[in-house]
């Protein structure tokens, strides 16, 4: 979701604003601006639309050694470029983006601000013309920032310039993520490392409720009570090779190629000197000591989350419910005695999840984060990490980070049920390295791939995806995948509960995919398929070698049944990838998605 950057520093900041906003495209956003100071001024300028039109926007004779920018996701007000960010005070005094939502912005106009017009439906122009007002009250500016914040009821990331103020950026972090880079001669301000990986690694990480007095040689964080802190830098372990495409033509057909390696460096991860599966002693006696595993995500997580249930329960012998994050904090069930709260979140700050991780904290109950993000938000705040070991996700449908979490929740699965003493069958390491070639297989199989694509869903208005068991998860997730990128109509269904009402929707030519990798129900979905063929659907099988039969269109390699899903998700990843392509959407920046939903 929307983006900061920041730089104050001796060089021109235009590009370096610009090609860090391209850096956080990926988050998902409608609208891009940037604001530069220089001695004539603060120059804001901002467009509805993608950075390439922001660019196109920016009048290359400017030159300012301090400016922010921001792209924005729409929250309060259409995406337009009147609403989008940098906001400004009426007298143009204070220039400032944000993310995050502030809950109590209308309260806040109402008894500040009844004076001061408006100029955007934002709930964000509220904080900039309270500086303003407050300033004009007396205040300093710092002393009138910091007043403000402790008014804001929400989530917020800040970055602010003041006309009179020169060689200062006013910055300030609640439950939104941001970082201060640090520089020889400059500093930066940037939601995520990746946005100025280009000119530094050297990062110094935010806590909520601070602010931070960024100036070109010097940061000064300090409470909203104006009290010092003093925090060291760390350096940011990416490459730029992680953050680029290369001579792929989508973040997301990278990703899905990466997968093998991701197994393979999972594996690796989670080995202790003896060669053998391990995982983090801490990690594991909380889940020894719990009745019961509560998991909580969100979207492609929560898919992940209910295979993960699969294994926790078969493998390990531990009673799991698994929750949409959205809902488990309003609506919440009777918990267990001794709850132990596992957040799966390739972001690490996704907003729905967190609120539940607040609340289950203030609860006093144990908590474990699942994270492709060290240092997120989540992965802070939980009492325990787990880590992904996938690299950056750029794309902002989720492949690798998936197949990580599934991988990992089958490695702790594993290593916890050695730890109560339950015997396990088969030897998980050999079997993911299994998994590894398996998924390399699949990549390789593009055209194929492409081709059903191309029968099945690039002209189809609607499509259903079914399979029991495990299936059924990976078809939930096949369905969210094509929805995302390439627009159709998908649903995953258990194969059994569609004759109970959804099979109505089944007309003459309704593509249905179905995969048949369990062996138990194999019978069953092949007869479901049989009932949507009674009423014109056309039937896409995809098996498991050894399970297959005549007709099939496609067969998986064959590896251990429990890690299926790692593998029968591949073909559900590519054939959305190619269909959106196909159709011509944009791949990686599907229309009204984010990233990281860093709002509930
Ligand atoms: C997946 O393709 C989506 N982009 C989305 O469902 C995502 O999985 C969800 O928003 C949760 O994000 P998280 O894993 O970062 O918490």
């Amino acid at each position: 979701m929307c983006g900061i950057v920041g730089y104050i520093g001796s060089v021109d900041a235009k590009e370096i604003l610009l090609k860090g906003l391209e850096k956080l495209e990926y988050r998902g956003y409608d609208s891009a601006g940037i604001a530069l100071r220089n001695e004539q001024g603060i120059t804001v300028i901002k467009e509805k639309g993608r950075i390439a039109d922001l660019r196109a926007a920016v009048d290359t004779a400017i030159l300012a050694s301090t400016g922010i920018g921001h792209t924005r996701w729409a929250t309060h007000g259409v995406p337009n470029q009147t609403n989008a960010h940098p906001h400004q005070s009426a007298s143009s005094r204070f220039t400032l983006v944000h993310n995050g939502v502030i809950e109590n912005y209308s309260s806040l106009q109402k008894q500040y601000l009844q004076d001061v017009s408006m100029s955007s439906d934002t709930d964000t122009e509220v904080i900039v013309q309270l500086i303003e007002t407050f300033v004009a009250g007396g205040m300093t500016t710092e002393v009138a920032f910091r007043h403000t914040l402790a008014l804001l009821h929400g989530s917020y990331a800040i970055a602010m310039l003041d006309a009179e103020a020169a060689n200062t950026i006013f910055v300030a972090k609640n439950r939104s993520p941001l970082l201060i880079g640090l520089g020889e001669n400059f500093n930066v301000v940037a939601s995520d490392a990746m946005a100025m990986l280009q000119v530094t690694d050297r990062y110094v990480e935010l806590h909520d409720q601070e602010v931070v007095i960024v100036r070109q040689d010097t940061i000064d964080i300090m409470t909203l009570d104006g009290a010092k802190i003093a925090r060291d830098p760390y350096v940011a372990e990416l490459d730029m090779s992680d953050i680029e495409k290369g001579t792929y033509p989508h973040f997301m057909l990278k990703e899905i190629d990466e997968q093998p390696g991701v197994i393979r460096k999972i594996i690796q991860m989670y080995e202790n000197e003896q060669g053998e599966l391990s995982v983090d002693a801490a990690i594991v006696n909380a889940c020894k000591e719990a009745d019961r595993l509560y998991i909580i995500a969100a979207g492609t997580s929560y898919h992940a989350g209910l295979i993960g249930k699969h294994y926790f329960e078969k493998i390990a012998g531990i009673p799991v419910e698994v929750h949409i994050s959205s809902e488990f904090g309003y609506n919440m069930p009777l918990l267990s005695e001794k709850p132990l709260f596992l957040f799966i979140t390739q972001s690490g700050e996704t907003a729905d999840s967190r609120q539940v991780l607040v609340k289950m904290k203030a609860l006093g109950h144990p908590t474990i984060t699942l994270t492709n993000v060290p240092g997120s938000t989540l992965s802070r705040e939980a009492d325990h990490t787990l880590l992904l070991h996938a690299g950056p996700e750029i794309a902002v449908a989720s492949t690798k980070a998936y197949t990580a979490q599934v991988a990992v929740l089958a490695i702790v699965a594993d290593v916890v049920a050695q730890g109560r003493g339950k015997a396990v069958d088969f030897e998980l390491k050999k079997e993911l390295a299994i998994v590894a070639n398996a998924i390399q297989t699949l990549v390789d199989s593009k055209e194929e791939l492409a081709q059903i694509a191309h029968e099945f869903l690039a002209v189809s208005r609607n499509a259903f995806f079914i399979g029991r068991s495990l299936d059924f998860y990976v078809s939930l997730e096949g369905a969210l995948k094509v929805k995302e990128i390439s627009y159709i109509q998908a649903e995953g269904f258990a194969g059994g509960e569609l004759k109970h009402g959804t099979i109505a929707l089944i007309e003459q030519g309704t593509p249905v995919v179905a995969l048949a990798t369990q062996q138990a129900v194999s019978p069953n979905i092949r007869g479901n398929v049989k009932e949507v063929v009674a009423r014109g659907a056309i039937p896409c099988i995809l098996s498991m070698e050894g399970l297959e039969e005549e007709g099939d269109r496609f067969v998986l390699p064959r590896v251990h049944e429990l890690l299926a899903p790692l593998v029968a998700v591949i073909p559900m990843q590519l054939i959305s990838y190619y269909a959106a392509l196909q159709k011509g959407c944009d791949v990686d920046k599907p229309r009204n998605l984010a990233k990281s939903v860093t709002v509930e």
